[in-house]
């Protein structure tokens, strides 16, 4: 068969690299794509947010099915204009994609349907979200109602700092939102839950823990993702029959009943407060960087997943997973979360060796010359497999001294809390 992997990231580069074990892919493309997926696709630049020149691209390369990477083509309907097409592509909807695209619709969706999740209030006018913000007190969640590249959600400790991010939002900080979402602040711990859905079932693909903080012991800004580790020791089996119960199963159900099934990986955001889990969001697409961890996990063949999953015929199939534990730490520009150092070349990738327990999944790079450059935040993903977290994470380490990129930086510290533990 012949695949487009659409998107540009560590993400897409771990899907590529899962698909290319498979017996039955024939050619991957990937629009745009890095220097990793290079090596094992055909990259093809092109402007994800124009669809008629990706299908046209898809045309050329009889392409059987498209997967989508990234949020924002999933929000903007690529799957409504290339079904329209008849291109089979992976992935939801763009009304199921409000699941992301607008949290005000999420909560709603939430509060109809008795899910768990903060407390909460929508607004568009400053005077009424102010009110509610003196009257519910700190620390309080302030939210752009739209998706705004990971810099939408702030959690404020003081009223001044809630009102300025308000009016911020309300006066149109994000073009994508008009909205603010006020919340209540949960206090727990975190965990990323994955599942993979087709129109009449879905399975468990997954859980990982995610450290967005861009410093060590999670404090600084927050980022797209600093480092993640599958699998996350905190989901026991009865926490994990709660989730279905009370999280997965009625949101699958609730969009089935508006009308829009749920169809790709689903990605809940979770925080888990006295054993109990509340969703704090939901991503309508593999994570990054938790999909590198958990493509090194997976066994199963990710192409007859897909392919089964865009036939509605994924309950024919198992999923079954490595037991064992992966890390990835995600080795950044200088400067990131704000600007960053660009176009600096990397240059000891090619003496390190890699093996299927050992990958470095590109993300923010580019190849000019026979050489790697840097031209993202998020530049490369060490990606380890090891019998324990703290031998992944070693073996991590030891690969990113020898890069020994130096307008790099990256937290040594990923799963600090549970490697703290043991
Ligand atoms: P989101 O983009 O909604 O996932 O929010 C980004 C991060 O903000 C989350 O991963 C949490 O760390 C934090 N966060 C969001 N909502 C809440 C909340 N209601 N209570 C505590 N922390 C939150
Ligand atoms: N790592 C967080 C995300 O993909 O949204």
């Amino acid at each position: 068969m012949n695949l487009a992997v659409i998107g540009s990231g560590g993400r897409e580069h771990a899907i590529c690299y899962k698909l290319k074990q498979s017996p039955k892919v024939k050619k991957i493309i990937c629009l745009p794509g890095n220097a990793g997926t290079q090596k094992i696709a055909e990259n093809i630049k092109e402007d994800i947010s124009n669809f008629p020149a990706v299908y046209k691209i898809i045309k050329e390369h009889n392409i059987d099915i498209v997967i989508v990477g990234p949020e924002q083509p999933l929000v903007d309907g690529i799957v409504n204009y290339l079904n329209e097409k008849k291109v089979r592509v992976f992935g939801p909807d763009k009304f199921a994609a409000q699941l992301e695209g607008s949290k005000a619709f999420m909560k709603n969706l939430c509060k109809k349907n008795n899910i768990p999740t903060a407390k909460f209030g929508i607004f568009n006018n400053f005077e009424d979200a102010s009110n509610f913000i003196k009257k519910n007190g700190v620390p309080i969640v302030v939210k752009a109602d739209g998706l705004a590249a990971g810099k939408g959600v702030s959690v404020c400790s003081s009223i001044e700092e809630a009102l300025k991010n308000t009016k911020e939002i309300l006066d149109g900080k994000f073009k994508s939102s008009n909205k603010v979402v006020l919340e209540e602040f949960l206090n727990g711990d975190e965990l990323s839950y994955f599942i993979v859905v087709d129109e009449s079932s879905y399975y468990f693909f997954g859980s990982a823990q995610d450290h967005k903080r861009v410093g060590e012991k999670d404090i600084g800004p927050n980022t797209g993702g600093m480092g993640a580790y599958s699998p996350a020791p905190l989901l026991t089996s009865k926490l994990e029959k709660k989730i279905k119960k009370k999280i997965i199963e009625p949101t699958l159900n609730a969009m089935k009943n508006l009308g829009h099934s749920y169809k790709g990986f689903l990605y809940a955001g979770l925080m888990i407060k006295n054993n109990e889990p509340y969703l704090i969001e939901y991503n309508i697409r593999m994570g990054d960087p938790e999909c590198q961890v958990l493509m090194m996990r997976l066994e199963t063949d990710l192409l007859e997943i897909v392919d089964y999953a865009t036939k509605n015929k994924l309950s024919d199939l198992k999923i079954k997973w490595d037991k064992k534990n992966c890390i990835t730490i995600v080795l950044c520009a200088k400067g990131y979360p704000a600007n960053y150092i660009k176009d600096s070349e990397i240059k000891n990738l090619s003496n390190i060796f890699i093996d299927k327990n050992n990958q470095i999944f590109h993300a923010g790079t580019y190849k000019k010359n026979d050489k790697i450059y840097s031209n993202g935040g998020r530049v490369l993903n060490i990606t380890c497999l090891s019998e324990n977290l703290i031998e992944a994470r070693n073996k991590a380490l030891a690969i990113l001294e020898k890069i020994n990129w130096l307008d790099g930086f990256f937290r040594k510290d990923i799963g600090w809390k549970v490697i703290k533990k043991k």
